[in-house]
């Protein structure tokens, strides 16, 4: 074992400079409180190199053990007073103090959820789409033209009142509105393209009206078009049969009735047995020819149907809701029950 300076000679062959560099190089490259703490105990611990060091001191004599005693102890308070500053800037680095507190129990995060009304309206969607409907969506500021003229809607019909539609205040337009149904879309997609044509169109609307119970001035519509060569209106039934049968489970009885939209002939509404009385949940009917040949296709060579329904009635139904006005006014105490 070389005893040169004195300073140098352990059991296990370690001098106190030797020992003094590792630790210094070996604190700086400690990045968590974690390799800190291995640090302490591999340095400074009771089997660390430190305590090891100065064990070793027995073999040597007399006057070296002095030396490198004293030395050995000085880097002991050394190292002691490196390992305080680091572990004071670990903890100030790691967070400001008071911002977390850990001793806190857990609480569960708030989670996001869809809206009742947009749950609705994929249920209703992928009804339709396990059918063969493709999903579109349309503009919510529509034209006259497509809210009403196409739909065979003429300029008297009551849906044209002032007091029914939300005009658009323009300097350049007086034929803007807000659309009053998913309808414009059976017009848009027919002159668009080509048929067959099998859409469901989900959509907000809106309605210049007073609200209550039943009533909102905006509201969803699921819209329904389908055109092709020879459909007829047994298509419709099966269709609608098949939906509220999704929607409604099997056993639902469902009742059609006559009914007049413009744009359909004949027109139809759909209604299911809830509690005894019967629900009217959709309006539908076979695509009126003016509509067809207003989007340019001929009536002779096509047919089709088509059908609207409001989600949120749907969606009040199946979870008994008795307010419509429930779905918009952003209450969490209702919209965390879905
Ligand atoms: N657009 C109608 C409404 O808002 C609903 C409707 C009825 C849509 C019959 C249709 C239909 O496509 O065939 O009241």
């Amino acid at each position: 074992m070389p005893k040169d300076h004195g300073v140098q000679a352990t059991q296990a062959g370690e001098s106190v400079e030797e020992l003094k560099i590792a630790a210094i190089t070996a604190l700086d490259s400690t990045e968590s409180g974690e390799q800190l703490e291995a640090w302490r105990v591999g340095f400074l611990g009771r089997k660390g190199r430190l305590t090891g060091l100065l064990r070793g001191l027995g073999s040597l004599d007399i006057e070296h053990r002095k030396v490198v005693g004293a030395a050995a102890n000085s880097l002991r308070g050394e190292l002691e007073a490196l390992y305080e500053e680091r572990s004071k800037q670990s903890k100030s680095s790691q967070a400001p103090v008071g911002s977390i507190d850990i001793t806190l129990p857990g609480r569960r995060p708030a989670l996001g959820g869809l809206h009742p009304s947009t749950q609705m309206i994929r249920e209703i969607t992928q009804a339709f789409n396990e059918m063969g409907f493709q999903t579109i969506e349309g503009p919510e500021v529509e034209l006259e033209k497509y809210n009403f003229d196409m739909l065979n809607i003429p300029a008297n019909h009551p849906a044209r009142d002032q007091w029914d539609t939300i005009w658009v205040d323009s300097d350049t337009h007086n034929d803007v509105l807000l659309r009053t149904h998913t309808s414009p879309m059976q017009a848009r997609t027919m002159e668009a393209n080509d048929p067959p044509i099998r859409v469901v169109v989900p959509g907000k609307c809106y309605r210049y009206e007073s609200t209550d119970a039943t009533h909102e001035w905006h509201f969803n519509q699921v819209e329904g078009l389908a055109v092709d060569e020879g459909i007829t209106f047994a298509d419709l039934k099966g269709t609608l049969y098949e939906f509220a049968r999704r929607i409604f489970g099997s056993q639902r009885k469902v009742r059609f009735r006559c009914d007049f939209f413009p744009f359909v002939e004949p027109g139809v509404d759909m209604s299911i047995e809830w509690n005894g009385n019967w629900i009217e949940i959709l309006g539908a009917g076979m695509v009126h020819p003016k509509v067809l040949e207003n989007a340019g296709y001929d009536s002779t060579k096509y047919t089709g149907f088509a059908f609207g329904m409001g989600p949120e009635r749907i969606s009040m139904l199946r979870n008994e809701i008795t307010d419509i006005r429930h779905f918009f006014s952003n209450d969490l105490r209702f919209l965390t029950q879905f």
